[in-house]
């Protein structure tokens, strides 16, 4: 179709849907804004935070240089020997017991004829080189006895051309580790290191590491400040880490170990990640975990955006997909001293002894913990009496630290009624739910708590996402179809706000070269990140929270999927404002009129924001990053009534001013 004709059929199309709307009779809805029914918790809309998809090393933690401390299994993965010379070359030192969590480093030893030798880092699929941008360089390295060398580090682009270097001359026969800046002349998203070692003689390295300058909060050593600052930009109540099911590990020995990650970076053990060989149409050999990004780097993320921290702890149990290995429960000692500890850790005087670990970090003051979880999606009995065992010590010791139990992997079923009956029997504090489905079943569960006994334990939808195709299918895209039934279904959290205290889409991030499952709600590569339509549906809900339900109805019932609509509305304490959301997932317009009661609008003028797309397929992506994201807008109210008129598969939030 020509371009003219194609204008001038839309024209038609929009000029036929307000004639429509204005023949049709309007939906009348009420807000009563006088009668809250039920608090909104401010941990309500949170954040779930696993290393999946490189969504730790290679995404939020900032280290450029892949298996720097040489302790992936296969010592030189991500290496690359630049110039092999047979007479001369690298080996491969093992320090052995003394340095248990980093034993590994490499011994170059330059030829005389070459007399240069090289090693190349490829980086996370690559290193985002910035032009202008500083980057931080550093090495431990030990010359050899007569030696007398020099490093040169080389940022060198996606075609092998150097873009920035700086030059060490390592000195002495002891350990010590070296620093220089090097600044990129180029901007790629695939770019590399380049170490040289030029001279006579050997030199031992390990922990080759490089930065970006501007990290979050300039921190040496930190994250990614763009995707701490998308994290931030969703106001979260709370940030559940460190998943997930890495939390299990695919057996006992690959499950996730707090204390294993604090303290100096280099004496964290690196550890195969879980989802390294998970997917076969996936397979990441090269994903491992060098906790960079450990839990008292989470503890600091979590104050840094105002979130409420959620550590969740391995419960004496492995994944049941994987291999179900158990801790005997009379041998759960350990595990269940790792919660105590961990909370001493966090809360603890300067003085207490895990208190003192996190003071000598760099923060004194506590981190006001408040809730723990006790294993991830776990089921059967097994599950049950080893969280029995947990609850029995923390409670006793810690009263007020509220447990998160889990109900399994699937949101009903017979794991579920189990779970969900025994959790209810012990007088659980939170138990968390999880459901991946296809938009569909997100459509049809709007109302799914609205029968929850509010008189029992609080609800953590802990994961949830709308699948395209199917749970883990490579073909699953974060569109809005799919946010658009989250969108639907978030109504029913919010108005069963009385029993579900909080929320977090899952999983959070994925490297777009470097994924194993799909959706997720912030994707990346080297240099740039966005937010996919989810992720503008979460901040929706966070950024316009409010503190208290609001009874929303039409034909005296919530809107639950009538004629496609859906609703919930919050009074905000904080802003004297009511907060009306309305989702509507027809495909043609429709009118309504909100009546609001109960309270007195100050003026007339409402602010809305507004996601729309009639293609459902839409998505965000590198290249347009807020394809469908909120626009704002503004409306008016007549005799307090506010007459919209929703575009098909839109989400609206309107704010109404109220008079003090
Ligand atoms: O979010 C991805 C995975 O889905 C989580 O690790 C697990 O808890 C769930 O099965």
């Amino acid at each position: 179709m020509q371009m003219k004709n194609r204008i001038l059929v839309l024209m038609l199309a929009a000029l036929a849907g307000t004639a429509f709307l204005r023949a049709q009779a309007p939906k009348m809805i009420t807000v009563d804004a006088g009668k809250p029914v039920a608090p909104i918790q401010s941990t309500m809309w949170g954040i779930f935070f696993e290393d999946i998809n490189l969504a730790a090393d290679g995404g939020i933690y900032a280290e450029m240089v892949k298996n720097r401390s040489f302790e992936f299994l296969q010592p030189l993965m991500g290496w690359k020997i630049l110039k092999p010379d047979t007479t001369t070359g690298i080996l491969i030192l093992n320090r052995g017991t003394g340095y248990r969590n980093n034993p590994r480093f490499v011994r170059i030893t330059v030829g005389e004829t070459e007399k240069r030798y090289g090693l190349s880092n490829a980086g996370f699929r690559g290193m985002g080189i910035r032009e202008g941008m500083v980057y931080h360089f550093s090495v431990n390295a030990c010359p050899q006895p007569g030696s007398t060398l020099k490093l040169t580090a080389e940022l060198v682009d996606s075609k092998g051309k150097v873009a920035g270097k700086a030059s060490l001359e390592p000195a002495g026969t002891d350990w010590k580790k070296y620093t220089a800046d090097i600044t990129s002349t180029v901007t790629d998203t695939r770019g590399k290191l380049n170490v040289w070692i030029e001279g006579q003689g050997s030199i031992d390295l390990d922990m080759i590491s490089l930065f970006p300058d501007n990290t979050w909060k300039h921190r040496p050593g930190g994250l990614r400040a763009d995707l701490v600052q998308l994290l931030a930009d969703l106001k979260p109540g709370f940030v559940r880490f460190p998943g997930g099911c890495i939390v299990e590990g695919r057996d006992l020995g690959n499950r996730y170990q707090w204390k294993n990650t604090i303290g100096n970076a280099e004496d964290r053990p690196v550890m195969i990640n879980r989802w390294n060989t998970e997917f076969k149409h996936r397979l990441t050999p090269d994903y491992f975990q060098s906790f960079g990004l450990g839990f008292y780097e989470y503890f600091l993320l979590a104050e840094d955006i105002g979130a409420e921290p959620l550590p969740i702890l391995n419960c004496g149990m492995a994944c049941q997909y994987n291999t179900a290995e158990l801790v005997p429960v009379d041998q759960l000692d350990p595990y269940i001293q790792d919660a105590l500890d961990l909370i001493e850790f966090a809360n603890g005087a300067a003085d207490s002894e895990w208190g003192k670990i996190r003071t000598q970090m760099g923060h004194p003051a506590p981190f006001h913990l408040k809730m723990i979880g006790v294993g991830n999606e776990q089921w059967g009995p097994q599950y049950i009496e080893r969280y029995k065992a947990f609850a029995a010590v923390l409670k006793a010791k810690y009263p007020d630290i509220r447990l998160v139990s889990g109900a399994g992997p699937s949101p009903d079923g017979s794991f579920f009624d189990y779970a969900s009956g025994e959790l209810k029997k012990i007088g659980a504090d939170i138990v968390d739910e999880h459901y991946y489905a296809n938009p569909a079943w997100f459509l049809q569960h709007a109302t799914r708590y609205d029968s929850y006994d509010r008189n029992s334990y609080k609800i953590f939808a802990g994961e949830y996402a709308a699948q395209e195709k199917f749970t883990t299918s490579p073909e699953n895209h974060n569109n809005w179809e799919c946010a658009l039934a989250e969108a639907a279904f978030m109504t029913g959290l919010e108005r069963n706000a009385a029993v579900v205290h909080l929320c977090s889409y899952a999983p959070l991030f994925a490297h777009v070269d470097g994924w194993q499952w799909k959706p997720d709600l912030i994707w990346f590569d080297n240099l740039r990140s966005f937010g996919t339509p989810n992720y503008y549906v979460q901040q929706m809900y966070s950024t316009n929270r409010g503190t208290e339900v609001l009874p929303m109805l039409s034909n005296g019932s919530p809107l639950t999927g009538e004629d496609g609509l859906y609703g919930t509305a919050a009074w905000d304490q904080v802003s004297g404002e009511v907060i009306i959301k309305l989702v509507h997932t027809g495909t043609a317009p429709v009118r309504l009129q909100v009546k609001l009661t109960g309270k007195r609008p100050a003026a007339s003028a409402v602010r809305i924001q507004e996601m729309a797309a009639s293609d459902l397929g839409t998505v965000n992506s590198l290249d347009a990053p807020k394809a469908i994201s909120p626009v704002p807008g503004e409306t008016t109210l007549r005799n307090n009534t506010l007459t919209c008129d929703l575009k098909p598969a839109s989400f609206t939030v309107f704010r109404v001013k109220i008079k003090k």
